[in-house]
Parts: C-alpha cells; sequence; structure tokens
C-alpha cells in the first residue's frame, strides 16, 4: 500500500472533517473513525452534555484520551474535533502517528456549515460568528504546525476535496 497507514483530519468546526472522512476511508479502504463519537459512545451521552456537566476541561480531557487511543490504531482515517489541537499532547500524538491533513475553512463557510446539525456548545452564544474568528485565529497557526498538507475546502464538494487529497498522498 502506498498510502499512509493513518490519516488524521484536523480544521476548525465545519471544515467538513467528518464528510471528508468518510469518503476518504471509503476511497482508500480505511477505516473512518471520529473522536467526538468515540467520546459519546464511551460516554453513553453527547459532547453538549458532557460540556453542559464538566465543563469544556472535563471535554478536553476525554478527547485526549480518545485521541491518545485512536492514533495508535493502524489503517484509519480519524476526523478529530475542532479543539484537539489546543493541548500539546494531542498535536505530538497526531503528528507522530499519521499523515496530518489540515481542512482550511473559512468564517464564512464555517458559519454557513455550522448553522444547521448537532449542537457546538462553543457557539451557543450571541456571537457565533465572533467565536469562530477568534478560534480560527487562535487555532489556525496550531493547525499548520502540524499539518503535512493543508487544503482549501471552500466553496469545494467532499469529493473535490477528498481527491485532492488521496492525489497528495499517492
Ligand atoms: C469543538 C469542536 C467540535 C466538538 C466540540 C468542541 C471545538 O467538533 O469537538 O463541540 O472546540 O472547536 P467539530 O469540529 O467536529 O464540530
Amino acid at each position: 500500500m502506498k498510502h499512509p497507514k493513518n490519516i488524521f483530519l484536523v480544521g476548525p468546526m465545519g471544515a467538513g472533517k467528518s464528510a471528508v472522512g468518510r469518503h476518504l476511508a471509503r476511497t482508500l479502504q480505511l477505516t473512518f473513525v471520529d473522536s467526538d463519537d468515540e467520546i459519546e459512545s464511551r460516554t453513553g451521552v453527547d459532547v453538549a452534555f458532557i460540556f453542559e456537566k464538566e465543563g469544556e476541561d472535563g471535554f478536553r480531557k476525554r478527547e485526549a484520551a480518545a485521541i491518545d487511543d485512536l492514533t495508535r490504531s493502524d489503517g484509519v482515517v480519524l476526523a478529530t474535533g475542532g479543539g484537539a489541537v489546543v493541548k500539546a499532547r494531542n498535536r505530538s500524538n497526531l503528528a507522530g502517528r499519521g499523515f496530518v491533513v489540515y481542512l482550511y475553512t473559512s468564517v464564512d463557510q464555517q458559519v454557513a456549515r455550522t448553522r444547521k446539525g448537532r449542537i457546538r456548545p462553543l457557539l451557543e452564544n450571541d456571537d457565533p460568528r465572533g467565536t469562530l474568528e477568534e478560534l480560527l485565529q487562535q487555532r489556525d497557526p496550531l493547525y499548520r504546525e502540524i499539518a503535512d498538507l493543508v487544503v482549501d475546502t471552500d466553496g469545494r464538494k467532499v469529493h473535490s476535496v477528498a481527491s485532492e487529497i488521496i492525489e497528495s498522498i499517492s
């Protein structure tokens, strides 16, 4: 097999990490995993409930444990949560155990793509756009620090982003 054993997708909320990840896993015959899903299946509750009961700190501890375990696998495409890069331990596990792809997404696109779907606790406030702007400013350098590849997802369909990733790894 020419392509890397593991592909780890990082990027902000609304980057399309899960959709692109599922597509990549199907095409490359790898196993798709998602750190938020893993946390939810381990705890039996959703991410919003964990934030409510344990705060962001509690969630980040669970996220770090899930990422540590999931990155030890072979042959996975992992979609991480948007804040996974904040902890140095996660950055080192991701960078050291697979090929990291940063799905760059403008704030406009993030706003559009996060309007519907599941609850994102960090955006449950009066100014979700302002939050996304601030988070991107803080996190963009961290995504880039560990990325082997940066792909711009703006205005693009899932299969087009996935094809660019496949071309650059094969
Ligand atoms: C978060 C992103 C979410 C989820 C949690 C916190 C963040 O995942 O992990 O709500 O800090 O950006 P997605 O990026 O899949 O929405």
